[in-house]
Formats: C-alpha cells, structure tokens, sequence
C-alpha cells in the first residue's frame, strides 16, 4: 500500500476531484496543484493511468520528511522501501525540485538522493545497480524545507494520449481540452462545435469522453516497463477500458480557416478511433449559423502573443459576439489571454474561471444560452 498523487493544472482542481470521485475514489482536497490518495496499489497505477482524464501524471509517494540539510536528504530518501519498486537493473533518473527551501541547488539535491538509493538498494539486494534495465524517474520535491520522495509511474505526461502525433502550433493540451469540456454544459445531447479547431483536440476529447473510451488506453507507461508491476492488473483495466466503449449517435463538428489545420485534425480524430464521429470543415467562425437548435461552441481563439497579432484577437472576439446574438439557445466557451475579450464580445461572461494554458494566463469564459425546456409530465 502506498499513497498516490496526481498532479493538476492549475485552475482544473476540482474538475480532477470529481474525475476521481466518478472512478470510485473519495472526495479529496487539492493541496499546492496535487491530489494525495491513500492506500493505494498496483491496480490504482494502472486504473490512474488508464481512465484519467485531467490529471498530470501519476505517482507513488515513498517518502515525506524535513529535510534542511544534505544529511537529512540521504537520511529520509534512504529510509524508503526502494527494493518493493526497483531492481539491479534500473536506471534511476533523479529530478529535483526546490521552493523556499534550504536546499536549493537541484544537481546537489538529485546527487545526494540518488546515492542514498543506489546505496540502499546494494544494501537491501546485495548486489551492486548495474542500471542497464528500464528507467524510473524519481522525482524530489522539497517545498518549505519539506521533501517528498515520489517515483513517477507515467513517464511521458498524461496529456500524451498518443493519437497527436502531426506538429501545430498552439495545441492545446488533451489534458485541458478534458477539463474544458467537463466544466462545459455538453452532456453528449446536444451539437457541439469548436470554430477553431486547429489540431482536432477538442471535438476527439469530445468523442472520447462521450463515447467513454479510457483516454490512456493506447499508450504506453513506465510501470509497464518494471519487473515489480504485476502486468495482469495492467491487462484486466484494458480489458475494462474496451468494454466499457459506448457507441452512439454524436453531433461533433471541428472546423478552422486553415484548410492544414483541418488535415492534421481529421488525420489525428482518425489515429484516436474516432474520426467517423467529427465532421471537419474548413470554415471561418466569424460566418459561423446553425438554426437547428440547442448547441455547445468550446474553442481556444487565436491568443495573438505576437506583436501586432492583436488586432485580429480583437476582430475576433468582436465578430463572435455577434455570431452568439443570433443564437439564442447556445452556450459559447472560449479559453483566452485576451482581458478585453468581453467587452469586444459585447456582454460580460456569465462565468469567468481563471486557468493556465502552456504557462500563460487565461480565462475560461462561459456565455450562456437558454436552457432547453423541462420535460413536463402532462396533468391528467
Ligand atoms: C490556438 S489555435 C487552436 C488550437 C486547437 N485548440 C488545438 O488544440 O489544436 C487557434 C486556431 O484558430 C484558427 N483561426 C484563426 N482565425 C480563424 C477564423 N476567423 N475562423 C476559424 N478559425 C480561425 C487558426 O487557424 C488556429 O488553428
């Protein structure tokens, strides 16, 4: 048994909160960006991994203790089981990070833990670590003098579900994307659209999540990799994943102004199993009707980080403002830097939630529409 932590996104805590309670996990606080699960096991790696939609990565907690002292450091990282995680033959990968910390040169930090496990790990096996086996990444975090000793299960980030493999610029993360359409009113009903899809990321997060196909079901993980996992549990969750795929009828529509962008989208919808579900157009938004009611627009517009860009960031927001005045019964969400986006939008967001996207600061803005009707039970 050990704890797991699962790394947010600033800004998509309580989205990876409730993720977690609608897999089976208690409602848990966020503390600085991470969510502790306790008594956790191999199957909670695999199940994390798989299923998980927003959260960063996944890893193992294997030691917590004071640490303002180089001596404390080897100390507390050498007190931890590392034989129950790690053999002869790991190649053991030491990342550090300090914040408002004594200890705060992070190739010293990395050097004085990885010879604490080495040592530990002669001591407990005796023999010596050849590391020519698979690689384990060990991650210490000292924080107010306080060190976590965490191994990293994932390996490349959770957002890396693997169906993007084209380069465009911008993308959004899938992670992101995840968290967007969750904080969104589309339940799977209703037309969704993203004016600016560049890359596809929203309308396959759409399908992924409607369709519930576990995000992390193609991938590949370092634990995979470890002679400790007990590959069956891995098995038994992929098994779980396929079953669990709901076909349905969907009315997911991608479109961009860059007739590339539209290629890489269709290219990367197809990679994901789900390309026969998004129809792709390329289209300008600003153009952009549908009258056949109730609809759901989440897009990322360009953010216009370059000089001169900003002009059209503006036209846009301006020409999406009218665009949602004719429809009455949609709900538009955009993800942007741009702090006048409402006031060109011509109206104040019926919600305003601030998050971050590849480090810059954005907010999510949601524009309400009308609610389609309650189903009303006829009086007799
Ligand atoms: C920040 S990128 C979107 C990235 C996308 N969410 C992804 O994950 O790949 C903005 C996109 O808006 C598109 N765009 C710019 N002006 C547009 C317009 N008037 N109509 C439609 N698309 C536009 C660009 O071609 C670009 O692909």
């Amino acid at each position: 048994m050990f704890d797991i932590l699962v790394p947010c996104a600033t800004g998509i805590e309580a989205v990876v909160k409730r993720q977690l309670v609608q897999l089976g996990y208690p409602e848990l606080p966020a503390v600085n960006g991470r969510i502790r699960i306790p008594q956790c096991d191999w199957e909670d790696v695999a199940m994390l991994n798989i299923f998980l939609r927003s959260g960063e990565r996944v890893l193992i907690n294997v030691a917590r203790f004071p640490s303002e002292t180089f001596d404390e450091l080897y100390d507390g990282v050498y007190s931890a089981d590392w034989h129950n995680y790690l053999d002869d033959s790991s190649v053991i990968n030491v990342v550090a990070k300090t914040v408002r910390s004594k200890l705060f040169a992070h190739h010293s930090v990395q050097g004085v833990a990885k010879k604490a496990i080495v040592t530990k790990l002669r001591d407990v096996l005796h023999r010596t670590v050849e590391e020519n086996g698979s690689v384990t990444v060990v991650e210490i975090d000292i924080t107010d003098n306080v060190a976590e000793v965490n191994i990293d299960t994932s390996g490349a980030g959770l957002h890396k579900r693997g169906y993007r493999t084209l380069a465009y610029s911008a993308p959004l993360k899938e992670t992101t994307a995840a968290a967007l359409i969750d904080l969104s009113y589309w339940r799977g009903d209703k037309i969704f659209t993203d004016l600016f899809c560049g890359s596809g990321t929203l309308p396959i997060e759409c399908c992924i999540k409607a369709l519930n196909i576990a995000p992390g079901v193609n991938r590949d993980f370092d634990y995979l990799h470890w002679k400790c996992f007990p590959l069956q549990l891995h098995e038994r969750c992929i098994e779980r994943a396929r079953d669990g795929v709901k076909h349905r009828d969907l009315q997911v529509y991608g479109s961009d102004i860059d007739g590339k962008a539209i290629e890489t989208a269709r290219f990367h919808a197809r990679r994901a199993g789900v390309e026969k579900y998004i129809t792709f157009t390329t289209a300008d938004a600003t153009t952009f009707y549908d009258n056949r009611g109730y609809g759901v627009n989440i897009s990322n517009p360009p953010y216009g980080q370059r000089l001169g860009d900003l002009k059209q960031v503006e036209e846009i927001a301006c020409a999406m403002g009218r665009v949602y005045r004719k429809l009455d019964n949609w709900n538009f969400y955009f993800l942007t830097p741009f702090e006048k986006f409402e006031r060109c939008f011509g109206r104040r967001a019926d919600k305003k939630r601030p998050l971050f996207n590849a480090g810059i600061k954005c907010s999510y803005l949601s524009f309400n529409g009308a609610p389609p009707p309650k189903n009303r039970t006829p009086k007799n």
